[in-house]
């Protein structure tokens, strides 16, 4: 019988310390003897008992198998209890690797605060890192752009080819698309081609901003790209969806207004219209504080605009010269005042007629004349009472539904609070979904402009008159 076979089986160890005191005390050996035989001190031994001590290097392994009589299977499966140094990163690797942890991308700072969202950013998330397409759909000045920024630096580290933000707004017509799209990526050929090379199987999310104007290219660019490059996720803003297969549409409201019967500054600032509204005019005038006093009027200045957050900001930058009164009393006048002078940002958003402008100017002329005619109503309107009111002229009767649905699609009219934030395309571009409609407080205020410069205010205004009186009659009888 060999020494070796008459060894008890080994038992399986975990750590390397275990094994090591297994094996000397099967050798007869104490700490103090195993230090003398291998040459080391009998600290260095109880050391790597306990796992305190660092790990042995290769040479005083080879002197401890040695003390210890290991045979070869012993050796290797003390030798595999060895913890691993983490491998030395070579030096240009190390200095890459934060970058590379990082997800490449190109957003920029902002540098004032971000307010609210909070329902939208808890609900999109998880939606933005699994659909191929999401659409945030709204009104100029709503906040898409903020929104989809905001979404795009909370991916950051999801991507691991990088988080990529195009911005369409200067985009002038749209054979340009493409070029924006491969000239921010880095593509040196502004092909649809080359750019799906480039994306291939890349994990990235792409951003197109502000697509409404150049719908049609950026519906057929994403097409492309979508079915080619598997892992690859697009967030879209635009004021009217893209309709192409499988989009998530997202429709991006104003901001939360106050609860109508809040008069405390304690109330109204859980609205976060109101605090978008309050944080911009300390921007502009560090002494602008909410009392009690001047809530309800702060209040109704925020629910004038119907809490789009553009219309907020430039309605904010007034308190700079005038109080909140008078700028509540001037913005029941029309959206003059709404023009900014202290902003930045681009020539769309310095004041919020330039904004409606800009989806005005995409309307066809009957999509045109149903939008001012709309301003003639007060509050909601149902379907009926614009095809009543509304109709005549250019606008036939029978063709108001299908303008009124394409207002709806172009966000410029807004179905009431019932309509569902999420939406899966594509649905029918030419249904317009029943309920009550309204226009936000600033398009009604622009439309209503428009309307009296032309002639048709009184007619229309007497025909609201006589519908009104006749609900009342229907009522009362
Ligand atoms: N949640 C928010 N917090 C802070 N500021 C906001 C928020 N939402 C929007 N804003 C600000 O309001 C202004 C308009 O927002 P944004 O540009 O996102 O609107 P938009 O819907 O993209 O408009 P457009 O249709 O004209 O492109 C911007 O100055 C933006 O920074
Ligand atoms: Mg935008």
């Amino acid at each position: 019988m060999t020494l070796s076979a008459a060894k008890p089986a080994v038992p399986e160890f975990h750590r390397f310390g275990e094994a090591l005191r297994h094996h000397r005390r099967a050798a007869g050996l104490s700490q103090e003897q195993l230090a003398e035989s291998a040459d080391l001190s009998p600290r260095t031994i109880s050391g790597w008992e306990r796992g305190e001590k660092s790990i042995p290097r290769r040479d005083t392994f080879a002197l401890l198998v040695r003390a210890l009589g290991l045979g070869a299977d012993e050796r290797a499966a003390l030798e595999a209890l060895i913890p691993r140094k983490p491998r030395p990163v070579p030096r240009l690797l190390a200095l890459a690797a934060p970058r590379m942890a990082a997800t490449r991308h190109n957003l920029t700072r902002t540098l004032d605060s971000f307010v609210g969202r909070e329902r939208d950013l808890t609900a999109l998330g998880p939606v933005v890192g699994t659909a191929p397409l999401v659409t945030l759909v709204g009104p100029g000045g709503v906040g898409k752009t903020r929104l989809a920024q905001e979404l795009a630096r909370r991916q950051l580290g999801s991507y691991a080819d990088g988080v990529w933000f195009v911005s369409l707004a200067d985009t002038s017509d749209s054979t340009k698309v493409i070029e924006t799209v491969a000239s921010t990526l880095g593509v040196r050929v502004a092909h649809v081609q080359a750019v799906t090379e480039y994306l291939g199987s890349k994990h990235a999310l792409l951003v197109l901003d502000n697509c409404e104007h150049v719908l049609g290219a950026c519906a057929d660019l994403l097409s492309a790209l979508l079915h080619a490059c598997p892992e690859l996720h697009v967030l879209a803003t635009s004021r009217e969806a893209l309709s192409i297969g499988g989009e998530i549409v997202w429709f991006v409201r104003p901001l939360d207004l106050p609860d109508p019967r809040a008069q405390s500054a304690a109330e109204i600032t859980r609205s976060p219209a109101v605090r978008l509204f309050v944080e911009r005019a300390r921007g502009v005038n560090p002494r602008f504080t909410v009392t009690d006093d001047n809530a309800a009027t702060i209040a109704r200045v925020c629910a004038t605009v119907d809490g789009i957050p553009l219309a907020l900001e430039l309605a904010a930058a007034r308190t700079r010269a005038l109080s909140v009164e008078l700028v509540s009393e001037r913005l029941d006048d029309g959206v003059h005042l709404l023009h900014g002078t202290t902003r930045g940002g681009s020539p769309r958003h310095q004041s919020i007629r330039a904004t409606i402008d800009w989806s005005h100017d995409l309307l066809g002329e009957q999509e045109q004349i149903l939008l001012r005619r709309l301003a003639v109503f007060h509050g909601g309107f149902s379907l009926e009472m614009a095809e009543d009111v509304c109709s005549g002229g250019r606008l036939q009767r029978a063709e108001v539904l299908n303008i009124l649905a394409q207002l709806v699609e172009k966000s410029l009219v807004l179905l009431d609070a019932r309509q569902p934030a999420l939406e899966v395309r594509p649905t029918s571009r030419h249904a317009a979904p029943l309920g009550q409609y309204r226009l936000l407080g600033p398009i009604r205020q622009y439309a209503l402009e428009r309307l009296h410069a032309s002639t048709e205010a009184a007619v229309l205004e007497a025909r609201v008159r006589a519908l009104e009186s006749g609900f009342v009659l229907a009522r009362a009888s």
